[in-house]
């Protein structure tokens, strides 16, 4: 398995009285491109920062590629996630004033070797394929269009050739019309790299596009 986590329990130090999550067994194999849905507030972003672990479980076991996320110390988790973990947010959080090229280079640098050089080419490619026009690599990602700046995001998270990709509702923002292209766009390099997506939305309407669908309720036994 690519994502398994193991009787983990989470809540926040402020409402520590509830877990939020409470998942006994839930498991991601390699290559699956799950879709987890839930209202706003069921605990989806707080989901993906306990797998990506960017938050720590209070107890439980996160295991990604075999290792175990909970028994590392900060530093090693945040090693492992550069060089095995991409992510697409909401909203984009790119670095306005830098452009593309630039914010994807930042990502890469995070990440254990790789020759600048290199980079650059995997960064130009990316964006061909991502239909982003070499005009509008130079321009800082603030000038750029909401589905351009989701389209750059996707370069960003992919640049170090992650095995696992998250994606925090990267579609909300986005009209029917960018939504599904920025899918397609997505799905097929996801495809192609056999990449494991953890993708969440609110949104069903995008189901089409996943191997698998999942409410979160389905594995989460909440308020325990
Ligand atoms: N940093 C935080 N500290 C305290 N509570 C939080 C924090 N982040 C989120 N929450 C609360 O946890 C719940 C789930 O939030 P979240 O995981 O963001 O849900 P979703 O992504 O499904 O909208 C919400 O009630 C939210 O208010
Ligand atoms: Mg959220």
């Amino acid at each position: 398995m690519t994502i398994e986590l193991h009787g983990v329990a989470f809540s926040y130090a402020n409402d520590a009285t509830k877990s939020l999550l409470n998942i006994d067994h839930w498991s991601v194999a390699r290559g699956e491109r799950v879709l987890v849905h839930g209202p706003s507030g069921s605990g989806k972003s707080t989901l993906l920062n306990v797998m990506g672990g960017l938050l720590t479980c209070n107890v439980g076991e996160v295991t990604l590629l075999g290792e175990r996320l909970d028994t590392m110390n900060a530093r090693q988790r945040d090693q492992f996630r550069a060089n095995h973990v991409g992510y697409v947010f909401q909203r984009f959080n790119l670095v306005p004033y830098l452009n593309a090229i630039e914010n994807i280079e930042l990502a890469s640098t995070f990440a254990a070797g790789k020759q600048r050089s290199s980079v650059r080419e995997e960064a130009t490619d990316l964006l061909h394929s991502l239909n982003v026009i070499p005009s509008d690599w130079s321009k800082p990602t603030s000038h750029l269009s909401m589905g351009q700046q989701q389209r750059v995001a996707i370069a960003r998270a992919l640049i170090n050739t992650p095995e696992i990709l998250i994606a925090d509702e990267p579609t909300s923002s986005l009209d029917a019309e960018n939504r599904d292209n920025f899918l397609r766009l997505l799905l097929g390099l996801v495809a192609e790299k056999n990449t494991t997506l953890v993708f969440v939305s609110h949104d069903l309407a995008i189901a089409q596009y996943f191997t698998r669908v999942q409410a979160l309720s389905e594995f989460n036994q909440e308020h325990c």
